[in-house]
C-alpha cells in the first residue's frame, strides 16, 4: 500500500487524502442515505484506506452525517481528525439558512461535540455564509465587526478546550488576514479546483503561512447537473491515457497544487471511494500538470 503524504492540521499531522461527508445523507443532502449500510462501510473502507481526516457538519442531514460517523467509527482511532463547521442550519423543507450569530455558532459546536459524541473536535471552521456575499456564489465581504464577533466565539470555544483549532471557510483573503491578527488558524475550506480558482489568493496565502488548505467541491460538486470538470474533454482524454478515471486525474492534479492542500472528496460510492484514495500512488508528469493547469 502507498504510504500517503501527511499535512499538519493543527497538532494532527492529516494524510492528504480525507474524506468529505456530505454525500452521506439523502438527495440535497437532506434526510436519511440513499443506502445506510453503503455510507456505513464506505466511512469505515475510508479509515481502513489511510484517511484519518473527516469534514462534516452538523447541518448535513441534518444531523445524519455525524450520526452515521458515530456509528461507523466510535470508538473513533486516536489519530483520527473530525472537522465540522458551524455558520448554517437547514430548516424543516432542507433550506439552508445561516446561524451565525457567536450564540448560535456556540451551540452549533455543542450539537456537533454530542452527536459526534467527543469532548473536543480536531478543528471546527467559521463558514462564512454566502448572503455575506457581493456576488452569489462568491466568499462573502468581510464584515469587520460582525467576522470579530464570530471569532471570539471561537477563540472562546477553543480557549475552552471544545476545539483544538479554529478553521475559516468560505473567506476572502482579507477575512483570513483579519482573523490572523487576533488569533491562529489551522486550516481554511474554500471552493477550489481544476475549473474555479477564484480563491487562488486565499490557497497562496495559506501556502505562504503552512495553514492547511482544504477544497470544497474538488470534483466539481454534487450539485452539478452537466458537471464541468469530471465531463472535461482533457480530464477524460488524460484518463483515458493513463488508465484512471477522470476523478483520479482531477484529484492527483489537485494534491500538486500545493503540500498544503488536503483532499476532501466526497462520496456516498464504495467504488468511488476506493478510487479516491488510490490517487495517493497516482503521478502526473509535468505536461500533463501543465495542460491541465491550463484549464482555469
Ligand atoms: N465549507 C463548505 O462550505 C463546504 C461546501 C461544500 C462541501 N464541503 C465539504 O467538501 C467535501 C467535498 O465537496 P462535495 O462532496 O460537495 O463535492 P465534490 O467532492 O466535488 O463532488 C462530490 C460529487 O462527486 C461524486 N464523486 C465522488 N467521487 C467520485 C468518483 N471517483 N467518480 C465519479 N464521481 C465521484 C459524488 O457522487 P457519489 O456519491 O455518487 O460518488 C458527488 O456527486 C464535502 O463532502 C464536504 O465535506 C464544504
Amino acid at each position: 500500500m502507498t504510504v500517503m503524504e501527511r499535512f499538519s492540521l493543527g497538532p494532527f499531522p492529516v494524510a492528504r487524502i480525507g474524506f468529505g461527508a456530505m454525500q452521506l445523507p439523502g438527495p440535497g443532502v437532506f434526510g436519511p442515505p440513499r443506502d445506510r449500510d453503503e455510507a456505513l462501510t464506505v466511512l469505515r473502507r475510508a479509515v481502513e484506506l489511510g484517511a484519518n481526516h473527516i469534514d462534516t457538519a452538523q447541518y448535513y442531514g441534518p444531523n445524519v452525517a455525524n450520526e452515521l460517523i458515530r456509528e461507523a467509527l466510535y470508538p473513533y482511532p486516536d489519530d483520527l481528525a473530525i472537522v465540522s463547521k458551524v455558520g448554517g442550519c437547514r430548516d424543516g423543507t432542507g433550506a439552508w439558512l445561516p446561524a451565525d450569530e457567536p450564540d448560535e455558532l456556540r451551540r452549533g459546536i455543542e450539537d456537533n461535540l454530542q452527536t459526534l459524541g467527543v469532548d473536543q473536535l480536531a478543528a471546527v471552521n467559521l463558514r462564512v455564509m454566502d448572503s455575506d456575499a457581493a456576488d452569489p456564489g462568491q466568499p462573502g465581504q468581510l464584515r469587520r465587526e460582525r467576522f470579530a464577533a464570530q471569532l471570539t466565539a471561537m477563540v472562546k470555544a477553543r480557549d475552552e478546550g471544545l476545539i483544538a483549532g479554529i478553521g475559516l471557510s468560505n473567506i476572502t483573503r482579507e477575512h483570513l488576514l483579519f482573523a490572523l491578527q487576533r488569533t491562529e488558524i489551522v486550516c481554511v475550506q474554500n471552493a477550489y479546483n481544476l475549473i474555479d480558482r477564484s480563491s487562488q489568493p486565499v490557497l497562496d496565502e495559506c501556502t505562504a503561512r503552512g495553514i492547511a488548505f482544504v477544497p470544497f467541491f474538488p470534483l466539481g460538486s454534487g450539485f452539478a447537473h452537466d458537471n464541468p470538470i469530471l465531463g472535461n474533454d482533457l480530464v477524460n482524454r488524460t484518463a483515458a491515457r493513463m488508465g484512471r478515471t477522470p476523478a483520479q486525474v482531477v484529484l492527483a492534479w489537485t494534491l500538486t497544487v500545493a503540500p498544503n492542500v488536503l483532499l476532501i472528496p466526497g462520496t456516498s460510492s464504495l467504488p468511488h471511494l476506493e478510487e479516491n484514495m488510490a490517487v495517493a500512488g497516482i503521478e502526473l508528469d509535468d505536461d500533463t500538470r501543465r495542460q491541465l493547469s491550463a484549464l482555469a
